[in-house]
């Protein structure tokens, strides 16, 4: 298969239209079987569910080209287990994990010519989604859905790839105590676009929401969680009921634990105690993980040793062994690569 005329390397994080999405239809209590497409648009009614009361959730996942030419995923079988749990509190109809995975299988193998080449530091992001496209004018579920997958070839998700981020303390709150934070609802997103338009405006990469309880402990940015790194070297990760469970968090964990003896701390991070940390680091699909090298608040600026040149050693470590595993460059947990062609 000849790939795409793409400068792979260059990639940034945006929207490129490839060849094919999977599309499946709920009508009448039903999914149906769903089939790959060529159209990217969606037709649905002006008074469908998403549009009215944005009732959608997705899923981010990404497919990599692996050093002996195996193209394959990374635990999707985690993503499609949380996209149920936010359909569920959407009341959206749950898509099984069988047809979860078999939909990212043939969006991915159908546009493996848009898959990045080993080596080239970019991936094929994975966008699963479901929406209510039925019509609703009083608040209330929409009558029919659409569950959708497409792919897009990405490069790194920040500007300047893994150079240390500089971000600030949001004035707002991204979740409410029992709200949806703990999902990936689309309209966790839409409120976070102006204290995120602020922050990018004043300089700053990236949020950082407190609890909105009592907004002394950290919860996670707009896209990603929090990894810190005592000077002892132990890995701190908040713990939330309020933060969304990531893929990529829950898979450093274990490769601090496992790969590199390291000891982790899952609890209640406070903000006052950030400054005694030597790194942090936000990880996600997107973010992978990223280094931080300064937060900012209101009156004050916590600079982590790493400093803002290069990223921290802890952090290197977790990022190399955690990408190594998704390239085939070093063995995988059992169950962690899904191979797809
Ligand atoms: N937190 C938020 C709010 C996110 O949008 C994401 C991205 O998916 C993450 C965390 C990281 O989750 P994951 O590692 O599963 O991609
Ligand atoms: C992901 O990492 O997959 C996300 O959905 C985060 C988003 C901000 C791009």
């Amino acid at each position: 298969m000849e790939k795409k005329n793409i400068n792979w390397s260059e990639l940034s994080f945006a929207y490129i239209p490839t060849d094919y999405r999977f599309v499946s239809h709920y009508k009448d209590g039903k999914w149906d079987e769903g089939k790959l497409i060529s159209d990217p648009e969606c037709k649905m009614s002006e008074s469908a569910g998403v549009l009215q009361y944005a009732q959608t959730c997705f899923e981010g996942l990404k497919a990599y080209t692996q050093k002996n030419g195996r193209i394959v995923t990374f635990r999707p079988d985690l993503n499609a287990e949380r996209l149920i749990s936010s359909c569920r509190r959407l009341l959206i109809p749950e898509v099984s994990k069988e047809v979860f995975l078999k939909a990212v299988d043939e969006t991915v193998r159908a546009n493996a010519a848009y898959v990045p080449p080993y080596g080239t530091g970019a991936t094929l992001y994975i966008r699963p989604f479901v929406y209510g496209s039925g019509a609703v004018i009083g608040v209330s579920p929409a009558p029919e859905y659409e569950f959708r997958v497409f792919v897009t070839p990405v490069g790194p998700y920040f500007k300047g790839g893994i150079k240390p981020l500089k971000i600030t303390v949001s004035d707002y709150d991204r979740a409410a105590p029992n709200g949806t934070g703990n999902i990936k609802a689309g309209l966790n997103y839409a409120m976070s676009l102006y204290a995120g338009y602020e922050a990018k405006k004043n300089g700053y990469s990236e949020n950082l929401y407190l609890d909105a309880a009592t907004r002394t402990k950290v919860e996670e940015t707009g896209g990603a969680n929090f990894l810190f790194i005592t000077n002892d070297k132990k890995v701190v990760t908040p713990k939330s009921s309020t933060i969304l469970p990531s893929i990529t968090r829950r898979s450093l964990v274990y490769v601090a634990e496992h790969y590199l003896g390291l000891e982790v701390e899952e609890r209640e991070v406070y903000f006052d105690e950030l400054s005694d940390f030597a790194e942090c680091g936000l990880c996600g699909t997107a973010a992978v993980i990223s280094p931080v090298g300064q937060i900012d608040y209101r009156g004050g600026s916590i600079q982590f040793k790493s400093g803002m040149e290069e990223m921290g050693p802890v952090t290197a470590k977790l990022r190399k062994t955690l990408t190594g595993i998704q390239n085939g460059d070093i063995e995988a947990p059992s169950g962690w690569i899904r191979e797809i062609c």
